[in-house]
């Protein structure tokens, strides 16, 4: 029997009845298809407040600071993961601020990156939904900025060595929400893959 892999899936949108959020479906979909267990974190409909109080600000001497419980709690639930898939709409060229805020609050000094932050999941798979074209954003070095961002920035300083940034785009004008699935799920397969094979 094949051992089940853990992913956390966690995802930024307004509305639930969003092309995000029936992405999010599908892609919850696939990764169960594909033999994992899913712990979903809806950070709007979960009450998440993005802001970083002084209780989560890292103690830079102190990597075993205990920070507050919504924190310890979701930093444990990111840790534990194997694949952590995140979805969001691009705004600003950039994070939703609740997700961002979530990265800032949950993913701190001493359990995601740092001194004594331990065993991490092996892969993220960042996935964005772009209202531009390709060509549009492509153009003026926005989708590499994003990638820089998330996969050396964010996974990098992380030190979860498989980070993936896809970003779906025309997604008001000529969304497709077959052809942002097949993408996704062609990154989940490989990442799924490689996981198992470590
Ligand atoms: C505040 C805000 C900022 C946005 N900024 C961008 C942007 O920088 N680049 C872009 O391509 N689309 C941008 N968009 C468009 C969203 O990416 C697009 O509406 C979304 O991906 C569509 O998915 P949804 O229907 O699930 O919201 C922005 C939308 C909002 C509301």
């Amino acid at each position: 029997m094949t051992t089940k892999l853990r992913a956390h899936l966690v995802w930024a949108h307004p509305r639930d009845n969003s092309l995000t959020s029936a992405l999010v479906r599908a892609v919850h979909d696939s990764l169960v298809e594909r033999g994992c267990d899913v712990d979903e974190l809806d950070l709007y409909r979960s009450g998440f407040d993005p802001v970083l109080h002084e209780p989560d600000e890292p103690d830079w001497d102190d990597p075993t600071k205990t920070y507050s419980t919504v924190v310890e709690e979701l930093a444990d639930r990111a840790r534990r993961a194997n694949i952590i898939v995140v979805v969001f709409p691009l705004w600003w060229y950039a994070l939703p601020a609740v997700l961002k805020g979530y990265l800032d609050r949950a993913w701190n000094f001493g359990r995601l990156y740092g001194d004594n932050s331990g065993a991490k999941p092996s892969a993220v798979v960042w996935v964005a939904l772009a209202g531009l074209s390709h060509e549009a954003l492509d153009k003026r070095g926005h989708i590499d900025a994003l990638a820089r961002q998330l996969d050396d920035g964010v996974a990098g300083y992380c030190e979860i060595g498989d980070s993936r940034t896809i970003v779906l785009c025309d997604a008001i004008d000529a969304p497709d929400l077959v052809a942002y699935v097949n993408q996704v799920t062609q990154q989940l397969d490989e990442v799924v893959r490689d996981t198992r094979g470590q």
